[in-house]
């Protein structure tokens, strides 16, 4: 049995702790938050502690705190030469202290607290300091996610970027189309087909094929008609970039 202790139960941390319930190969002996508070809200709960003296020996230390906080905490630890590893997307390997073995073992999804995931299609992109805990990483990732990934920091800080283009500003854009809809009086529920449509068609085609639109078409009365439509200039100013680069892509080989 592989013992973890999993410290912070934020959004991350109350996942993996839920995810890791159901395995037989690992299991949580304890999670670590420093507000007795945030952990009442835990399904399964694990015993909890509060203080970094109460820490328990374990195989594997998995940081899940805000990116800005864990250098701090993995300062904070009282061991040496244990595997210690955080879920970030963003932060490098390098950010956790030097003084234990280190790792990263960072889930590709959205997480909230209230929302249910199916950890088993999760991608885990793991990354670790020498071969022996890579191992201990894939062993621990397999047994909640089907989909494991060997992704170093340089290449994970670039996947985080992507994953705010293709998330984040995606997101954004819908909610842009939101309030164009709201303003006109048109339900948003009439784009949700389309929305889906969009995210579906890039698994079978690659997004520049999948790419359709007056851009595409290089159909500037139907852009400029569009633009002079708009009257918030940053949402014209949004619709010019994304244009340009959708027109710039296309004469790309
Ligand atoms: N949410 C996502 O979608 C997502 C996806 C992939 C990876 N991640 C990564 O996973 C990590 C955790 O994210 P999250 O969304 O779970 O964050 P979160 O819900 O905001 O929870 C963060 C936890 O960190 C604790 N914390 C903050 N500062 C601390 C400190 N100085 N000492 C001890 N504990 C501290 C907080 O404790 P209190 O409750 O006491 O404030 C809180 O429980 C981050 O590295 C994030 O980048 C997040």
């Amino acid at each position: 049995m592989i013992r973890i202790v999993i410290i912070g139960a934020g959004n991350v941390g109350q996942h993996l702790i839920s995810a890791f319930a159901k395995s037989d190969t690992v299991e949580v002996i304890q999670v670590f938050t420093r507000n007795p508070k945030t952990v009442s809200s835990i399904d399964n709960p694990v015993k909890a502690v509060h203080s970094y003296a109460e820490i328990m020996e374990a195989d594997l230390y998995i940081i899940s705190v805000s990116d800005s906080a864990i250098a701090e905490v993995s300062e904070n630890f009282l061991f040496e030469n244990k595997l210690v590893v955080h879920t970030s997307g963003s932060a490098a390997m390098d950010d956790l202290d030097a003084k234990n073995r280190k790792g990263v073992f960072y889930p590709l999804q959205t997480f909230s607290k209230s929302k249910e995931v199916n950890f088993r299609e999760i991608p885990m992109c793991i990354e670790a300091e020498n071969p022996a805990d890579y191992q201990i990483l894939e062993l621990v990732s397999k047994t909640i996610s089907d989909h494991v990934f060997n992704i170093s920091s340089e290449q994970r800080k670039a996947l985080h970027v992507a994953a705010v283009f293709v998330n984040n500003f995606v997101n954004h854009l819908y909610q842009i189309g939101y309030v164009i809809c709201s303003e006109n009086n048109i339900p948003f529920e009439i784009l949700h087909p389309l929305i889906l449509e969009t995210a579906d068609k890039i698994i079978s085609l690659s997004p520049k094929e999948a790419q359709t639109g007056p851009a595409k078409r290089n159909d500037t009365q139907t852009i400029n008609s569009h633009l002079s439509f708009l009257s918030d200039t940053t949402r014209k100013e949004i619709y010019r970039i994304l244009t340009k680069s959708i027109i710039d892509n296309g004469k790309k080989l």
